[in-house]
């Protein structure tokens, strides 16, 4: 990477950016939302008062956290997406040295690089399944840091990150920072277990960054929270600027609250959609999926021709998947791909099936 792109931001998404579609609308399979959308009442913007201001500290925000989770008050920061929170953190705490891991998020890095910290890398490596590296490794890495930045799952290889070695990390070293990304965390089959949010009431030292972004399939919104000690929040306080939380986003956070059914139709459509994909693929000789977690699976065009090949074919088809191979590590036609809706999903599905054995005929 040169030194512009540490800092030049990259989104996946955009494919009438990426491809001059022209108009054409494709089935976007390259960002992690939700497959559905939360029932929500047909109310007019008007309603949700937008000619007011909405609280200074997105206290309706906090308060869906405080419900919803069984969080304590103090130990919500509602934030303006988890990116808000994502770049709040390094400023506000002052970090200097950053342990990452890689291929992962691409702004934990920017975030640190922005606020003056100097970052290094702990590798997933394919070879490995992108597998965790043992607690000493890890522990030996951060030793001379003074933050270490991880997400549970990782965003694109589906890594999971044990709640219980996260804070092993933690209580070992109580004067760095343990920052977990927790975006995805509500796909998780052992969520809320799996979660890091209510620990932080005990443990200085761990900051949960949220997002109703992924789960909720709101990313117009820009909702989120850092979840963290009130000591903790204090220091972020300092810095963070106010009415970052609009009122709309307020007063939808109130309606998630009665979206427990909904909540559970994602749940169960993920897990069934997740093992029906996993099976499928097997099938698809070209493609080998090389990691998954949350709503998407991390996979390798393995037809001997360049991945373009897989994403021109896709998009004549209105299909569009994130190519990964801007991150390090995943270079070599690495794509990722969500779970939609089932039909979406066996269309998506029969396309790779249908070009991975006409390459492949075409290769005997
Ligand atoms: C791992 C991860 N964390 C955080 C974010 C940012 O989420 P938000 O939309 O809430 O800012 C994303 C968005 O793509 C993500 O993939």
């Amino acid at each position: 990477m040169t030194q512009d792109n540490l800092y030049h931001h990259e989104h996946g998404g955009e494919p009438e950016r990426r491809f001059g579609l022209d108009g054409k609308r494709v089935l976007d399979f390259s960002v992690n939302i939700g497959p559905l959308s939360p029932p929500f009442p047909d109310k007019p913007l008007s309603a949700f008062d937008l000619h007011r201001y909405p609280s200074i500290d997105g206290r309706g925000v906090a308060a869906f956290y405080r419900d919803r989770f069984d969080l304590e008050d103090g130990c919500v920061l509602p934030v303006n997406g988890a990116s808000e929170g994502i770049y709040l953190v390094p400023r506000a705490l002052g970090i200097r040295k950053a342990v990452l891991f890689t291929p992962s998020f691409f702004d934990y890095g920017r975030a640190c690089r922005i606020a003056g910290a100097e970052v290094s890398f702990l590798g997933l490596e394919e070879s490995e399944g992108f597998a965790l590296p043992g607690v000493e490794t890890i522990a030996a890495k951060i030793r001379d840091a003074d933050a270490m930045f991880a997400a549970n799952p990782n965003n694109p290889t589906g890594t999971q990150f044990p709640r219980e070695m996260f804070l092993e990390l933690a209580r070992r070293f109580p004067d760095k920072w343990f920052v977990m990304d927790e975006a995805f965390i509500q796909y998780a089959d052992d969520f809320p277990g799996a979660s890091l949010m209510r620990e932080v009431g005990s443990l200085k030292n761990v900051i949960v960054i949220h997002s109703l972004t992924k789960f909720y399939a709101l990313p117009g919104l820009r909702l989120g929270a850092v979840l963290a000690h009130p000591g903790t929040l204090g220091i972020l306080l300092r810095y963070k600027e106010p009415w970052t939380v609009n009122a709309v986003a307020e007063r939808v956070a109130g309606e998630l609250l009665r979206c427990g059914d909904y909540e559970k139709d994602v749940r169960e459509l993920i897990a069934s959609e997740r093992t029906k994909i996993l099976g499928r693929m097997e099938t698809v000789p070209g493609i080998a999926v090389r990691g998954h977690g949350a709503n998407f699976f991390l996979a390798r065009w393995n037809a001997g021709s360049d991945l373009d090949r897989l994403l021109e074919y896709l998009i004549e088809r209105n299909l569009y998947v994130r190519d990964c191979r801007n991150f390090p590590g995943l270079e070599d036609n690495f794509f990722r791909f969500s779970i939609r809706k089932p039909e979406e999903n066996d269309y998506l599905l029969d396309q790779f099936q249908q070009l991975s054995r006409r390459i492949g005929a075409m290769t005997e």
